[in-house]
């Protein structure tokens, strides 16, 4: 895919009628195969949705969680930053495109690219990671394709449904990301 052309989206804060959205998706397991949350897993009942929703909100958890919006209103799901460590300026980053229909067609990538610049911007990290389960073929490429770079796997980093599984950590630093929004700036021109 051509990173010209990415679909548009944009990233809001989260907002407690998000509930219903975050509800229906938390039910679809093609959705949360490869997800959790600190010390708990999907589903997850409507009550316990909006309480983790207004801790985004309230900013009590840990997370700087936004909506991922397309251009047409629609949204479509989350992307985060959590463990953000202020002294080293990095963190560590999550997404999820809970509206399947949206998948495969470069939202993610889209709404990765707008909180990098969150990141490394209004956040000045200077590194951004994440994990990601290695049998995650979509989002490996996902994250390839932004310019995410692998550190090494995590073994046996995940107990899913009954077995471990290995992770794949994987980082993208604040340099990298800036040569890349030249090279978009560069393609543009030429
Ligand atoms: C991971 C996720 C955010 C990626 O977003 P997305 O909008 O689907 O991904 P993109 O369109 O940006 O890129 C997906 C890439 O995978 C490819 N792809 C699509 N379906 C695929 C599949 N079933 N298997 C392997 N690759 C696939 C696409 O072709 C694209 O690669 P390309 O650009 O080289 O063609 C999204 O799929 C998702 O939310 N998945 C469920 C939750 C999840 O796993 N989150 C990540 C946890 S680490």
């Amino acid at each position: 895919m051509d990173i010209k052309a990415l679909p548009i989206v944009t990233l809001r804060e989260l907002r407690m009628e998000d509930v219903e959205d975050r509800y229906r998706w938390s039910l679809d397991k093609e959705v949360t195969k490869h997800l959790n949350l600190p010390d708990t897993y999907p589903p997850f009942t409507k009550e316990e949705t909006a309480k983790w929703i207004e801790m985004c909100i309230n900013k009590t958890n840990g997370y700087e969680q936004k909506a991922i919006i397309t251009e047409d209103g629609t949204h479509i799901g989350w992307v985060d930053l959590k463990n953000i460590d202020t002294f080293n300026k990095h963190a560590e980053l999550g997404i999820a495109i809970g509206d399947r229909n949206h998948w495969g067609k470069g939202y993610g990538q889209s709404a990765m690219m707008a909180m990098l610049e969150y990141g490394f911007t209004t956040l000045a990290l200077n590194k951004i990671w994440l994990r990601v389960e290695v049998d995650n073929e979509q989002a490996i490429k996902s994250y390839q394709r932004t310019g995410y770079v692998d550190e090494g796997i995590l073994r046996q980093d995940r107990y899913r449904d009954g077995e471990y599984v290995d992770r794949l950590r994987m980082s993208i630093l604040k340099h990298e990301f800036e040569n890349i929004l030249k090279e978009m700036g560069l393609a543009e021109r030429g």
